[in-house]
């Protein structure tokens, strides 16, 4: 079965990149949000990544123009009844990922496969709350999208090995890199960064040294690009949060669970660059 029409949950952080990059292969990507005011900041945010990108000498403006004219954006689970392949990239919670499979459900034919992005959900439950346990499986991206080749590809316990392929074949088709990776909490990535994340919140709380210092030490001491504050907000301190919980609700292991600060910084709104504060500030 051919994959041509994409719909993706989402037009968040990661809804957005997913849906200029699978536009920007040919695909015609309609995006799906809760409403009209999210929409139409998510469908900016990929307009302006484009524009940047133009500007870098990176994206040619017709590359812009044909990515563009492949998204749509809307708010009617509706408009995604054409669609051989749904990519779900909603807020980290099972509970809300499994209503919105059943909104999908109604309208999409049974073809249709069902790709959740989670970064740390178990697939297997989110399949065996459809009614195509065999036609959903993993597709995890990376932040920021558009620039991050990687995508883990996640087999669930009962996804279809026609569907896993077809998923693994679909990274390729939108110029990712796929890996395949356990149904195991976390996958292969965040199994190994959120330990290392939490430990530096964690070792910033017993007074190691100062956010800055912490961040110049991690980039220049050992290559990385971002240190590990810049990169905590540039995941979303909320999504760390949602991923360190069902982290170690999988495993039971300390070195997942969410450091004290952590839970206070999410209950204080400083989620990190989207919202403007989270170690650092940051203005739009
Ligand atoms: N369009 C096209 N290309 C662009 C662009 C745009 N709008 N903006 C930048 N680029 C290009 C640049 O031209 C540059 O290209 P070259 O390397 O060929 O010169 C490249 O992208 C890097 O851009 P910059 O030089 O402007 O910025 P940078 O060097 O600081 O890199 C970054 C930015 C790629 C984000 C880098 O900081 C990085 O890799 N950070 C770490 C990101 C990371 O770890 N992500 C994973 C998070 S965990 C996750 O996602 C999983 C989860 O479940 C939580
Ligand atoms: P985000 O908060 O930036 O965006 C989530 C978006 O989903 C919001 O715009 C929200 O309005 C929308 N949404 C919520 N419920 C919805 C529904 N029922 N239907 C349609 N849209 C809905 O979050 P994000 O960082 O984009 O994360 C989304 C998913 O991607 C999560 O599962 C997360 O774990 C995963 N992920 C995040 C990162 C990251 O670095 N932030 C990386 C890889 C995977």
């Amino acid at each position: 079965m051919a994959i041509k029409t994409v719909g993706v949950l989402g037009c968040g952080l990661m809804g957005s990149g997913i849906a200029q990059v699978t536009a920007g292969a040919g695909f015609r990507t309609v995006v799906l949000e809760v409403n009209e005011g999210v929409l139409t900041k998510g469908l900016a945010r990929v307009e302006k990544f484009l524009t940047d990108g133009v500007a870098k000498g990176k994206v040619p403006e017709v590359v812009k123009t044909t990515t563009l004219a492949n998204l749509s954006g809307t708010t009617k689970y509706a408009d995604l009844k054409e669609c051989d392949l749904i990519i779900e990239a909603i807020v980290e919670n099972a509970d809300v990922k499994k209503a919105a499979y059943a909104e999908v459900e109604a309208v999409v034919g049974p073809h249709c496969l069902i790709a959740s992005n989670t970064s740390s959900l178990c697939i297997t439950e989110l399949a065996a709350a459809t009614s195509r346990p065999d036609k959903v499986g993993g597709l995890h991206f990376f932040n920021p999208v558009p620039l991050m080749k990687l995508v883990e590809v996640i087999k669930a316990l009962s996804t279809s090995a026609d569907t896993h392929q077809a998923l693994y074949d679909f990274a390729v088709a939108i110029g990712r890199e796929p890996v395949t990776a356990p149904d195991r909490g976390g996958f292969i990535v965040n199994r190994l960064l959120i330990p290392y994340l939490l430990d530096a919140i964690r070792c910033y709380e017993g007074g190691l040294g100062t956010v800055e210092d912490i961040d110049k030490a991690m980039k220049l001491g050992c290559g990385h690009p971002m240190g590990p504050f810049t990169l905590l907000d540039f995941i979303g301190l909320d999504t760390t949060y949602f991923i360190a919980n069902i982290l170690f609700d999988e495993f039971r292991e300390a070195r997942f669970a969410p450091p004290p600060l952590l839970k206070r910084m999410v209950l204080a709104g400083h989620l990190g660059k989207k919202a403007g504060r989270g170690f650092y500030e940051y203005r739009s």
